[in-house]
């Protein structure tokens, strides 16, 4: 059956996103809570061969196009070389990516380069150690440009870097976007989304995509660009006229919804049809049970044929979701 993951608002899904851990090195106040998520006991999560399993059925079957691996922080999985691997060996020819913090990319960029990973997306706010050490709780800058060295070295690229948009971290983006042209990396700027464990998060005090541009306006000469492709989040804008560019994902203000080609699947094996709203669709319980890939299928179809028209974040009747950022994967 060749039919792709459609929803009944015409939207096809070909962009697969896939938490394999609530796990994390970093405590991002806009993700996490201090303590953490809740551990996933380890029979619950999704083994690198149910992953792997999924991920040929969903390029096969329902047409995906693209997999990307996300968390919580991927690399605190002990056999993500082996999810790679196996996800590689099951869709071959499929592009494979993952988002992640960083930390420990250093070692590990070759062997997932080999195993078949095609490019990183690593999550860096600011270069301010301070500054950096107060927003993800933890003294860990260096690390994470440690990890970023070792990608390119392995050829894990292009090297895109997400920055969050943050009261704290505004005035600091400047740097960032000197940092990331000099060092050949594709910087992007994000509207913070209500995402955040604590709940701190208020319309009123978000940094917007505005505001970010007044503050790199101070240093460079921007000229709008478009998207790479129209289902793409980031709006791109060239920086001094060019080549280099610096992108900005304003998920709340210009929202992208319309446009959305993404599915996920949580860390535990439901497919989540958005970001926001709770409804998630088992999947694990029929792997486990032995169901066959016609109807595994089926499931995840029906899962998507139900997806939200939006974030609705503006909405009167808005309500967050239950999970944050760290649960879902950014
Ligand atoms: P590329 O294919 O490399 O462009 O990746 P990507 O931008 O799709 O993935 P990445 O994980 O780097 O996501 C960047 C940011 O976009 C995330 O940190 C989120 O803030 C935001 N984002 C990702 N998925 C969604 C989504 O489904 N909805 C909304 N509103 N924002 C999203
Ligand atoms: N709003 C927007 N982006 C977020 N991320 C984490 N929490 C939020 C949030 N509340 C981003 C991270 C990373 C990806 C995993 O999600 O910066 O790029
Ligand atoms: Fe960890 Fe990424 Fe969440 Fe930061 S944003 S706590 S690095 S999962």
């Amino acid at each position: 059956d060749a039919t792709g993951l459609v929803d009944r608002f015409g939207r096809v899904a070909r962009d697969l996103r896939i938490s394999i851990t609530s796990a994390c090195s970093l405590r991002c106040t806009y993700c996490m809570p201090a303590e953490g998520l809740p551990v996933i006991p380890r029979d619950e999560l999704l083994s690198a061969a149910e992953i792997a399993r999924l991920v040929g059925l969903a390029v096969r079957d329902l047409g995906v196009h693209e997999v990307r691996f996300t968390g919580g922080e991927p690399l605190t999985r002990p056999d993500l070389v082996d999810i790679v691997r196996l996800s590689a060996e099951a869709a071959p020819g499929t592009p494979l990516s993952m988002t992640t913090n960083g930390i420990g990319l250093d070692r590990k960029a070759e062997p997932l380069r080999a195993a078949g990973l095609s490019r990183v997306n690593v999550s860096l706010d600011t270069l301010d150690r301070e500054h950096f050490t107060r927003l993800t709780r933890r003294d860990r800058l260096p690390a994470v440009l440690a990890g970023i060295a070792g990608a390119h070295r392995a050829g894990l690229g292009p090297i895109k870097v997400n920055a969050v948009l943050m009261r704290e971290t505004l005035h600091d983006a400047p740097a960032l976007l000197a940092w990331a042209i000099e060092h050949g990396c594709r910087l992007r700027f994000i509207e913070q989304m209500p995402l955040d464990a604590d709940e701190e998060w208020q319309r009123a005090n978000m940094v917007d995509a505005e505001e970010l541009l007044a503050v790199l306006r101070s240093r460079f000469a921007l000229e709008p660009v478009g998207r790479d492709d129209p289902s793409a989040p980031a709006e791109e804008w060239l920086v001094d006229e060019g080549p280099a560019t610096v992108g900005i994902i304003a998920s709340v203000t210009r929202s992208f919804c319309g446009a959305c080609d993404r599915t996920r699947l949580t860390a535990e094996g439901s497919v989540r049809s958005c970001l926001f709203g709770d409804d998630e669709t088992d999947l694990r319980g029929l792997l486990r049970g032995g169901a066959d890939d016609a109807t595994i299928a089926d499931y995840w179809r029906g899962a998507m044929w139900g997806k939200k028209a939006g974030h609705g974040i503006d909405d009167d009747d808005f309500v967050r979701p239950l999970r944050s950022m760290g649960g879902i994967g950014g």
